[in-house]
């Protein structure tokens, strides 16, 4: 189709660029393309900048909202048009008119989306709506420990391939860790609009690897000081912590910092108490083998079962539990006993894990200095 003088240029051209300026100039001249076919003038910019998305958020504690919020700000910057939307406001009747639409949404509960999602969860579920035109990616947050992991994401992208969406990008699912894969994930998105012409999206696979998961570095820690920095009377609660740690710390501003508390000795020992089970016995959890007294005091939720777990006790119990009592495992068993020591070894493998509180470091240990001090 070129001739042999144009077919030469271009060769000697693109044998020049880089893998990243190949990539751009292929959007480029997508765009071209595009803007000749539609008869438009050519406006002389990539592909992508012509593109406006919707990037829609589902969060319970609100790392996605704020991750959501910082994906936007890179895609701006790159020359994409951004509407952010909270799930929870996002109207379910403007879905089918999306063309472009991207999900950034975590897992709750046993594999339950977000409760200020639920409503447009259970829309997308339950309604039959046509999504011929839309073009979708999501990116899913959750955390490994949890057996359903990165469900609701899943179900979401799942869902919106049944209803005709096209999927630009494959489903990425990411641990507590996310910051590096989700900045991956925002590249992959322009570098996908980039790439897709008209109304035909091109399916790429991601540009950017994956990373390897990163190894995640454990700390023995205990709490030096905790002060609530709010004054009497305050209805609010504000804990200034200070966790003195066995070894010297190694972080950057940016890395992500998760606790994960042991449960106190007094609630472990009174469960062993109640129910008269072998405090050596080792029992396999979803996640982990162990001795009964280590599960119970490191590896598993015992002081806030979630509902699901009452319900689960119920019936291994064979009691009448009304559905909207929330108990400590402590507690529940001193109002519906255990009567047998086997029984107790099957509630234990319904028990949720011990989920790690999450933060972001903002400090830096050039300022601070390194130490075993956080
Ligand atoms: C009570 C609770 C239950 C959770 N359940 C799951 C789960 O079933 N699967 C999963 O992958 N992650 C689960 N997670 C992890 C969250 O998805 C993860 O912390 C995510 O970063 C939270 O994002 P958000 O703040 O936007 O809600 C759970 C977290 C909590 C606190």
């Amino acid at each position: 189709m070129l001739s042999e003088d144009k077919l030469q240029k271009i060769k000697e051209f693109t044998s020049t660029l880089s893998r990243e300026e190949l990539i751009w100039l292929n959007g480029y001249i997508a765009g071209q393309a595009g803007a000749l076919q539609g008869g438009l003038p050519s406006s002389g910019t990539p592909a992508a900048l012509n593109k406006k998305i919707t990037l829609a958020y589902g969060t319970e504690t609100g790392n996605s909202k704020k991750l959501a919020t910082q994906l936007a700000g890179i895609a701006k910057k790159k020359g994409i048009g951004v509407k952010l939307a909270g799930l929870d406001q996002y109207r379910f009747t403007d879905l089918a008119k999306e063309e472009y639409f991207f999900v950034v949404i975590s897992t709750q509960g046993e594999g339950e989306p977000p409760l200020l999602a639920k409503k447009f969860y259970d829309q997308l579920h339950e309604q039959a709506v046509e999504l011929k035109k839309m073009k979708f990616g999501v990116l899913a947050l959750g955390d490994t420990s949890y057996a359903q992991f990165c469900k609701t994401g899943e179900d979401i992208d799942a869902r919106l391939e049944a209803l005709g969406a096209h999927r630009m990008l494959p489903l990425k699912k990411c641990d507590v860790d996310y910051e590096e894969d989700s900045l991956h994930w925002i590249d992959n998105v322009a570098t996908v609009l980039q790439t897709s012409v008209g109304s035909v999206p091109a399916v790429v696979a991601p540009l950017v690897e994956d990373k390897k998961p990163a190894g995640k570095k454990h700390y023995n820690g205990i709490i030096v000081t905790n002060i609530n920095l709010n004054d009497r009377g305050s209805n609010k609660e504000t804990y200034h912590v200070e966790i003195s740690t066995d070894e010297d710390l190694d972080y950057l501003p940016g890395d992500a910092l998760g606790l994960i508390p042991a449960n106190c000795d007094a609630a472990v020992e009174e469960i062993i108490a109640l129910t008269g089970v072998d405090p050596e016995l080792q029992i396999q959890t979803a996640k982990v083998k162990a001795p009964v007294r280590e599960l119970l005091k490191k590896h598993l939720n015992i002081l806030y079962p979630l509902k699901s777990t009452i319900k689960q006790y119920a019936a291994i119990t064979g009691y009448e539990i009304p559905e909207e009592l929330r108990l400590s495992i402590p507690d529940l068993l001193k109002k519906y006993p255990i009567k047998a020591a086997a029984a107790f070894e099957e509630v234990i493998k319904i028990l949720t894990p011990q989920a790690p509180r999450l933060y972001s470091i903002s400090s830096a240990p050039g300022s601070h200095g390194l130490g075993r001090y956080i």
